[in-house]
């Protein structure tokens, strides 16, 4: 039986998505979501939905069955909870929250309601992480000892204008968030490969010098002068790792991870990726592998890859590595994007309210991937003082 999803926030990144919710085989109806009422109107007629919400409030007291909560970034959690109090799934753009209590409350919340909960984290798509995935599952790495993962994200790549978007009037003091409490991106793609998570955290801020009057103490609600935060980690599987979270840097920008084991090692950086042993002949270039250029339907047939039966069309902005088998027929075609991530995030999320199932990035995963940035960004301002994360788990799988 198909479920109906109220899309909350119709902004900028919900152009990505209202397509997919809309396009899925098991969704039956869409209702757009957004307290600017001319926002409403301009999707309503393009995406030609006509049932529409005014807020969140309104939305929770319909009988739609899940959510997808795609608002400002500091406002998930306390969103994702009321919608789970008022019986309803949730699917959660990152970052899962902002504060260590909203996320432990956030938890509670889905064990009690036994509700959906999914972190719509782009990462845990990307290609060097379905890579290191199945080389960890193969046991190619050996033990693992040093990670790293990282999102360069320059104030020049676009970011003032979203700051506006987001802000409004007040975008000055909301754009200067520490970074580490968007750590999502990076975090998740050691933790979702080794399964392994953060249990204490040292973190050292780079003090901003940008004349923007982003990073000052006062401009902004978190008092927060650091515009780079670098993060070492000691892991639950007594490995050490790296996070970068940095808004102020010389990089064309990146979502990228390396992980080094006792016996193979994946590197992802500026030139390109390869995976090595510690035999040099054994070095493979993985370039052409992990580039996401879309796969031909006709091409994954004949490669074995899938079920589709479509005659032609393209599943767009996928690698080699991705399994578009899996994904409904209705998405060939459509729009995808952030490495070929958003369409498997719909399907997981779907298809777990639709069939009852734990979807990947539960409430669990999604609090170890946000909580170890926000523990470091304490560390950071405590001039790097070692601190322990806290840890809620890992879910009913874990039994
Ligand atoms: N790779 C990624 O995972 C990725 C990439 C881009 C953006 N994002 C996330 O997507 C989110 C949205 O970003 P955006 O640029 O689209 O923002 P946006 O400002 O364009 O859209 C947010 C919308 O949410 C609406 N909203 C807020 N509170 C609401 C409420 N109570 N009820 C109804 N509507 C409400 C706002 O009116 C606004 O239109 C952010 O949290 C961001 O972190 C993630």
């Amino acid at each position: 039986m198909g479920i109906q999803v109220g899309m909350v926030g119709v902004g900028s990144f919900a152009q990505c998505f209202i397509p997919l919710f809309k396009a899925h085989p098991l969704v039956d109806r869409v209702i757009l979501c957004d307290l600017d009422a001319e926002k409403l109107k301009e999707n309503s007629l393009r995406y030609g939905i006509p049932d529409a919400s005014p807020s969140l409030d309104a939305l929770c007291e319909t009988d739609v069955d899940a959510v997808a909560i795609i608002t400002q970034h500091w406002l998930h959690a306390p969103q994702a909870a009321q919608a789970l109090k008022a019986g309803k799934h949730v699917y959660s753009a990152v970052p899962t929250g902002v504060t260590v209590a909203e996320i432990a409350d956030l938890i509670k919340t889905v064990e009690v309601t036994g509700k959906v909960y999914m972190l719509g984290e782009t990462s845990y798509y990307y290609p060097g992480v379905l890579y290191c995935r199945e080389r960890f599952r193969q046991g190619a790495f050996g033990h693992i000892v040093y990670g790293e993962g990282e999102y360069y994200h320059d104030w020049d790549h676009g970011l003032y204008d979203v700051a506006r978007w987001r802000g409004g009037d007040r975008w000055l003091e909301l754009a200067g968030g520490p970074p580490m409490h968007y750590p999502t991106h990076s975090t998740s793609q050691i933790v979702s490969v080794t399964g392994a998570y953060m249990t204490h955290v040292s973190c050292q801020g780079f003090v901003d010098r940008a004349d923007d009057g982003i990073y000052r103490a006062g401009a902004n609600i978190w008092n927060n002068v650091f515009s780079n935060e670098a993060a070492l980690f000691r892991m639950s599987d007594g490995s050490a790792c790296r996070i970068n979270e940095f808004r102020r840097i010389g990089n064309p920008g990146a979502v990228r991870m390396r992980l080094y084991g006792t016996e193979g090692s994946f590197e992802e950086t500026s030139a390109g990726s390869v995976w090595v042993t510690k035999n040099y002949a054994e070095t493979e270039q993985l370039d052409d592998l992990l580039a996401c250029k879309g796969v031909s339907v006709r091409s994954a047939e004949a490669e074995g890859m899938g079920k589709v039966t479509s005659q032609d069309g393209t599943h767009r902005d996928v690698c080699p590595l991705h399994p578009v088998e899996r994904l409904p027929k209705e998405f060939i075609g459509l729009p995808n994007g952030h490495c070929g991530s958003h369409q498997f995030l719909v399907d997981d999320f779907v298809r777990a309210c639709a069939e009852g199932t734990l979807p990947p990035n539960d409430v669990w995963q999604a609090a170890r991937y946000a909580l170890p940035g926000i523990v470091a960004h304490e560390s950071a301002v405590n001039g790097g003082i070692l601190m322990e994360i806290p840890d809620f788990g890992a879910g009913p799988k874990a039994i």
